[in-house]
């Protein structure tokens, strides 16, 4: 017999309404979301007009997103979400680099440029840092031959190349090879730390917590190879500017990397460690 409609009712009925989704892991996620959407609205009392604020939030969210722009993706990033995921789906021993959010500037295909070889195009303006350092399997510490690092970075201006109608395609991304040692080698920009979007409602988000929207210098890396699980990661500069303080709240101590300076650039000597596991490609938010 239908009831008086009450908090704890309405939570229970909506549970109940999608407890026949045949997927039992969708069924548990969507059961996990009602509750603890339902939980938050009681715990805050959330009333109307701060209900309305939220729903326009989201269509503001939606009008300035696009193929080259998820402002979702970014409002999951400032509040930590996308990052804690990766820290839950990938616990790793101390010793190993850190997963890291995607981000929403990978995109794929990048061009697979020899070794030793710049992701700078010769008029990007900014110092340079050569990177060398070792690809090895996580638990035997046997090299990873032939391995592949796909990276990726802003330029000094802050902007990545999709975002900049000056800079070339793909300028600042790239893939390599590991030689037969697993070692690899590339140069890229000194990184500099640069701020994520803020001319969207997310932007009035950070403004009105008073958070700056910056994240600190980093260089991003995707290492692969088949039969091992796919490192997602970013390497920041030990002792740099913000990086106790990450919008997205990425860096961490197990991925900071030592920059040198090395002639008239730098240098970073960084190894990536993979373990045994499947290989998947991550999906890039850009195309
Ligand atoms: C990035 O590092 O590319 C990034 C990550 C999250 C939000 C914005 C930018
Ligand atoms: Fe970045």
């Amino acid at each position: 017999m239908l009831g008086r409609n009450t908090g704890d009712s309405i939570t229970e009925r909506a549970v109940g309404a999608y407890s026949q989704i045949a997927d039992p892991r969708l069924r548990e996620v969507v059961a996990a979301l009602i509750q603890h959407l339902h939980a938050l609205v009681k715990e805050v009392r959330l009333t109307e007009p701060e209900w309305e604020f939220a729903w326009d939030f989201m269509a503001r969210m939606a009008a300035v997103t696009g193929p080259e722009r998820n402002e979702f993706l970014l409002l999951a990033d400032v509040l930590g979400l996308s990052q804690l995921i990766e820290v839950i789906d990938h616990d790793r021993p101390d010793s190993a680099v850190g997963f890291a959010l995607v981000g929403p500037f990978y995109r794929a295909n990048a061009p697979v440029r020899a070794r030793g070889e710049s992701i700078a195009s010769p008029d990007t303006t900014g110092d340079r840092v050569r990177i060398t350092g070792r690809v090895y399997d996580l638990t035997t510490s046997a090299p990873i031959a032939g391995a592949t690092l796909s990276t990726w970075q802003a330029a000094t201006n802050g902007l990545y190349e999709n975002q900049d109608p000056a800079q070339p395609d793909y300028n600042l991304r790239g893939q390599f090879h590991a030689d037969e040692a697993g070692t690899y080698e590339l140069v890229a920009l000194m990184p500099t730390p640069y701020p994520v979007p803020i001319d969207g409602p997310v932007g009035d988000l950070l403004r009105v917590a008073r958070r700056h929207p910056y994240r600190p210098a980093h260089i991003h890396f995707i290492v692969s190879h088949p039969g091992y699980e796919t490192l997602i990661t970013q390497v920041f500069v030990e002792g740099g500017e913000m990086v106790d303080s990450d919008v997205v709240f990425t860096s961490g101590a197990n991925m900071l990397g030592r920059f040198e300076r090395d002639g008239d650039g730098y240098h970073l000597h960084y190894d990536f460690q993979l373990r045994p596991g499947v290989s998947t490609t991550p999906r890039a938010p850009l195309p």
